[in-house]
């Protein structure tokens, strides 16, 4: 008996690298796309809505019901990311959608979902594949939810340094806020976690030749993805091009390709250059983290800021990735 496909739900900022990750989320035999929320982040809601639709026009996959979520961080000010996605957040090739989004917000498509998986015995897996706020607002409001969540895979952080900042990785950057609070809040509601971060987002790469063969197939989820490998590649001044937040996904359909650590995680909000940070612990001796704990207590405050301790989140860190079986896991979803 085949094993059901995994049920999920994609949080995203469509963007180019999320709609790598809508191509094979909606695509795979192995996944069901329950739904998708949109938040600001590569760019503004709106546009994040508009390209949502479109590219899962182009997957075929206009069943999926996609919702608006929140138009900017839950503290800081937005900051688009224009000058990677280009000013309409998809490579210069975002064209309408003759589809609407759901009458729902995101928090509440999510919930909806999620309560739903509950009534009928399931688990979804959630994965963020962009700033965090949905997701903080919907276990903040919502913590119930918790028992339809499988795990939280996210495409975030780092162990090794930023692409936003030399610290921060982009989408815990644009809300850390948001990226603490879902860390504490899975730490409280022990929903298991994945941090998919730009240790391994970065190494998996298609190139022109691939892009060479999705154009030569008729099928317009295979033309945008080819477009868009190319657009890339032109800009980076690259051969290659990474599949970014598809790997997050790929680790949810094949999570042995994935070597991952399970550290303690916290995630820096206070103002200055390590702002968006993800503190990775590898510290492998208690006695350092008792000593630390014993330092932070003792001051009132929390690694956060001064507020009562909260617990560092134990996340299953990836630090390790098989790119090639991860590319061809992708480009799978164009039948290549
Ligand atoms: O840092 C990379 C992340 O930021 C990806 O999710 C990309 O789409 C952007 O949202
Ligand atoms: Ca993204």
């Amino acid at each position: 008996m085949p094993n059901p496909p995994i049920p999920l739900i994609l949080d995203v900022d469509t963007g180019v690298d999320d709609a790598f990750a809508l191509m094979l989320a909606a695509r795979h035999p192995d996944l069901e796309l329950r739904a998708v929320t949109c938040v600001a982040g590569n760019a503004a809601v709106d546009q994040v809505v508009a390209n949502t639709l479109y590219v899962l026009d182009t997957a075929g996959a206009r069943e999926v019901p996609v919702a608006r979520g929140a138009a900017r961080p839950l503290l800081a000010p937005p900051h688009d990311a224009g000058h990677v996605h280009g000013p309409d957040g998809l490579g210069g090739f975002a064209r309408p959608s003759d589809r609407r989004a759901s009458s729902l917000s995101a928090v509440a498509l999510l919930r909806q979902e999620l309560l739903r998986a509950i009534g009928a015995g399931e688990k979804v897996t959630l994965v963020p594949l962009a700033p965090q706020t949905n997701i903080a607002l919907l276990l903040r409001t919502y913590p119930e939810v918790a028992g339809g969540i499988e795990r939280i895979v996210f495409m975030g952080g780092s162990a090794s340094g930023g692409n936003a900042t030399a610290a921060a990785e982009f989408n815990v950057w644009h809300d850390p806020e948001a990226a603490a609070i879902v860390l504490a809040a899975c730490a409280e509601l022990s929903i298991p976690v994945t941090m998919y971060g730009l240790d391994v987002f970065q190494r998996v790469t298609v190139d022109g030749d691939d892009a060479a063969r999705l154009r030569e197939l008729p099928d317009p989820a295979a033309q945008l993805a080819a477009a868009l490998i190319d657009q890339q590649r032109a800009l980076f001044g690259l051969e290659t091009c990474r599949i970014g937040d598809a790997g997050a996904v790929c680790a949810v359909l094949d999570a042995e390709g994935l070597g991952v650590e399970t550290f303690p995680v916290r995630v820096e909000v206070a103002p200055g250059l390590a702002r968006g940070q993800t503190i990775v612990d590898r510290r492998t001796w208690t006695g350092d983290h008792r000593a630390q704990a014993k330092h932070v207590q003792g001051q009132g405050m929390s690694s956060y800021s001064a507020t009562p301790a909260a617990p560092a989140a134990t996340v299953d860190v990836a630090l390790e990735v098989d790119a090639a079986r991860y590319a061809a896991l992708w480009l799978s979803a164009f039948g290549v």
